[in-house]
């Protein structure tokens, strides 16, 4: 019940207050919909929204399909990320796209499942769990940065982030708070609170849909969560 108000609640300020309309939201053609995705999501690691804009569609106008990334020699897929920075990224998506279309080679579809996606290069948990919910559409959790800021101060978790007990934790939560239907929207929705309302510093509570029960939000604990011990 409480899983169920929280996410409830979420994705209704979602579907007023949230990011809606970005390019790798809307292709509406199942196959391109995983492609483009999974692309958004590795330029979306470490960069924002308004810069990632600017490379998107051009990147996706030289290289339509994972095939033609795959077939692509990597001098010409370099120009296509300069600006975006952190060129490890691409060297990944580019040797991910190969493994990709290997395995539709093998197997007539696209990799759909969490385990499948952890298997590509450069593809962690929680960016397998986006490509999952937003661009295969099944049941797909996120735990990145942003939600483990969110989930931190609206449980009053004080351990610290970098440990894996709380690492754990973290994920148990976030899972048992994803609906099984729509978890694409609640994934977006929880990365656009993360982005817009529960930022790091000065978050906007006023405005949280999520407030009601938030234990840092009660406290006064904000800026004290997350925890991250320097190493
Ligand atoms: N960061 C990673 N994925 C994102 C997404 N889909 N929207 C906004 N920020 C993100």
């Amino acid at each position: 019940e409480q899983q169920h108000h929280f996410a409830k609640r979420l994705l209704a300020w979602f579907e007023r207050h949230g990011r809606h309309g970005l390019p790798w939201q809307y292709h509406h053609q199942s196959s391109a919909d995983i492609y483009a995705v999974w692309l958004s999501e590795i330029m979306l690691q470490q960069t924002q929204v308004v810069a990632v804009l600017k490379f998107f569609e051009p990147f996706l106008a030289r290289f339509g399909t994972v095939q033609a990334l795959a077939a692509a020699e990597w001098q010409d897929v370099a120009p296509f990320w300069a600006g975006l920075g952190y060129y490890a990224r691409a060297r990944n998506l580019h040797a991910g796209a190969q493994q990709v279309a290997d395995f539709i080679e093998t197997h007539g579809r696209f990799p759909e499942t969490v385990d499948e996606w952890q298997a590509i290069k450069g593809v962690g948990r929680s960016t397998a769990g986006a490509i999952v919910a937003m661009g295969v559409k099944k049941f797909g959790v996120i735990c990145d940065g942003n939600v483990k800021r969110v989930l931190t101060r609206h449980r009053g978790i004080l351990g610290d982030i970098t440990k894996s007990a709380t690492d754990k934790r973290l994920w148990e939560i976030a899972t048992a708070l994803t609906p099984k239907e729509r978890s694409g929207h609640y994934a977006q929705a929880m990365m656009d609170l993360g982005a817009m309302i529960c930022t790091r510093t000065q978050p906007k509570c006023d405005l949280c849909p999520v407030a009601g029960d938030c234990i840092a939000y009660a406290l006064g604990a904000q800026s004290q969560m997350p925890v991250k011990k320097k190493a």
